[in-house]
């Protein structure tokens, strides 16, 4: 029998929403710039896509401090917590679940309850997102806002060239993260049951 468990607060939800909204203009006037120069605009002229990212970083930076209150304050943060010992083994199980498991029809490996909403692998990728990625692409951001603070020189090469291969690096990264978790959340209880999940709030377990 499939319960119900109330794991996002409206707080996470409105978070969450922010978010999702200013990673996509970031993506796409990210890629504009990327891909166009200042006399030949690609999606929006190269200046508006500059003003919308610079604008969108900023907004993005002060919800994602939100969040880390939040994480911080609240129950939510221990969804964050990592579990070193065994953790191998864990993630083994929840990624073989994914490519096989879940297509024969298995029983999840760590089906949600109430203590927990992350399996394994979505334990390790928010986290690797929110604390690392993140946080390495406001730095680099900010950093291109104020070239002032950046190094001239680091190893021969320009520093604030440096910055930005980083900096469009990490934002490849999370790209690739929003691909992977679009297609891992329509892997729930049915396919649309975790999308329910995030404007909800309730999860259901499998
Ligand atoms: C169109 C964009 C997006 C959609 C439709 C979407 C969808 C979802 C869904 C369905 C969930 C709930 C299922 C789950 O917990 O796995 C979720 C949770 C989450 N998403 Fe997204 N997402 C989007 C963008 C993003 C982006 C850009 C990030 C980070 C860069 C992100 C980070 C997260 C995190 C950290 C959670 C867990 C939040 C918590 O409960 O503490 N999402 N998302």
């Amino acid at each position: 029998m499939s319960k119900n468990f109330y794991h996002y607060p409206v707080w996470v939800r409105l978070w969450h929403v922010m978010n999702a909204i200013l990673c996509l203009f970031l993506i796409v006037t990210g890629f504009s710039m990327l891909y166009s120069n200042p006399d030949n605009g690609l999606v929006v002229g190269f200046k508006r896509a500059v003003s919308i990212h610079n604008v969108s970083g900023i907004l993005l930076t002060v919800s994602y401090t939100l969040f880390l209150f939040g994480n911080l304050f609240t129950s939510n943060g221990r969804h964050y917590l990592l579990a070193m010992k065994g953790a191998g083994k864990r993630l083994w199980q929840q990624g073989y679940y994914y490519v096989y498991g879940y297509f024969k029809g298995q029983k999840a490996p760590y089906p949600v309850d109430g203590e927990h909403k992350f399996n394994p692998l979505q334990q390790v990728s928010y986290v690797g997102v929110m604390y690392l990625i993140l946080p390495m692409l406001f730095v680099t951001g900010w950093a291109m806002m104020f070239p002032e603070f950046i190094l001239k020189k680091f190893l021969r090469f320009s520093g604030i060239f440096l910055t930005d291969q980083f900096h469009v690096i990490l934002g490849f990264l999370v790209v690739i993260f929003l691909f992977i978790h679009l297609y891992v959340s329509t892997m729930g209880k049915s396919p649309l049951s975790n999308f329910r999940s995030i404007i909800t709030g309730w999860q259901e377990s499998h």
